[in-house]
């Protein structure tokens, strides 16, 4: 793991859009991640002590943390709304990376593809919480994370660092007994292909590069020794899902945002891995969350406090 930045990062106690208008003239992004309400259609509790529920609102709940109740329009415009003041502050390399669910996700594409062009989308990410299906009808068992670039002609500029052992998984093991069969003077097992003029050589203990479908990072309730991590915050990411963004897609000492920020998993991940970080919510209970969380990992942060 890279080493940890000493400046202290800063949290917007804000809403997205005004948050990124509060940001210090200059200051660029080089990843943001949002991961807004889905469009349940009710609000979203925070469990903040033992026998308190989080999730949907019922009876056993504990305090509310934010309203996921705007019809999927108002959701999509505000998302867009939130994207286009990211754009302005986003580096010519930076990402943007937009989690949602089955829910909001494609108007969200098309609203997504206005603010930034057609040719800014560059790709997506399905993730598998492997929570398994629930009720008789049809399932779904996956969440996506959109990819964008700034603008068309930057999309080149995107990074993607594939040689990081978290963006690696093993290879199948058809793969293996079929072609690597070669071993090298210290005993690593390898195989070579020819592209062109030129030889290639795959180590089979450093895996293959993951393709988009990841269905290796559990959903904080599907197990439980992820408890550990838990802050009782509803629909909190898994540490491991956010350090694999923040690894393939900045590099150390760069800053990534996150403008909904919730329990602060993206700001534990960037401060984990060196890179500086930026974030925001409009929710005292995520705020506070957070605060509580990055303290706990004896992570400097500035909080900045909306004046109106
Ligand atoms: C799904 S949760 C984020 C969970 C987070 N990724 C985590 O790992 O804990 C969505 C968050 O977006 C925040 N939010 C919703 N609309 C917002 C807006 N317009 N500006 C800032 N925050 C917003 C909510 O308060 C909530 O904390």
């Amino acid at each position: 793991m890279t080493g940890r930045v000493k400046d202290p990062g800063l949290l917007f106690h804000a809403d997205a859009a005004s948050a990124c208008g509060l940001l210090p003239a200059g200051r660029e992004l080089d990843l943001v991640y949002l991961d807004p309400p889905y469009g349940v259609g009710t609000t979203m509790t925070a469990r903040t002590k033992r026998g308190e529920a989080r999730g949907r609102r019922r009876k056993e709940s504990g305090p509310d943390a934010y309203d996921d109740d705007l019809p999927i329009e108002a959701l999509v415009e505000m998302v867009a709304g939130a994207a286009a003041a990211i754009k302005e502050k986003m580096a010519p390399h930076a990402a943007l990376f937009v989690h949602l669910d089955q829910r909001a996700v494609h108007e969200a594409k098309v609203a997504l593809d206005r603010v930034f062009g057609r040719g800014a989308f560059a790709g997506e990410i399905i993730w598998e919480p492997g929570n398994g299906a629930r009720g008789r009808g049809v399932p779904t068992t996956h969440q996506t994370i959109l990819i964008f670039a700034r603008r068309p002609a930057d999309r080149k500029l995107l990074r993607w660092d594939s040689r990081s052992p978290l963006l690696r998984e093993p290879y199948a093991e058809t793969s293996l007994s079929m072609h690597f069969t070669k071993r090298d003077e210290s005993g690593r097992l390898y195989r070579e292909r020819t592209i062109g003029e030129k030889t290639y050589r795959y180590y089979a203990d450093e895996g293959r590069r993951m393709g988009s479908v990841w269905t290796d990072i559990p959903a904080m309730s599907a197990n439980t020794p992820l408890f550990q991590e838990g802050t009782g915050y509803p629909t909190q990411k898994p540490i491991r899902l956010l350090e694999r963004i923040v690894v393939a897609a900045s590099e150390p000492g760069e800053t990534v945002a996150d403008f909904m920020c919730g329990s602060g998993t993206t700001l534990v991940a960037a401060a984990r891995h060196g890179r500086r970080f930026i974030g925001g919510d409009r929710s005292e209970v995520a705020i506070e969350t957070t605060k509580r969380r990055l303290e706990g990992e004896g992570i400097p942060v500035l909080i900045v406090e909306r004046t109106s």
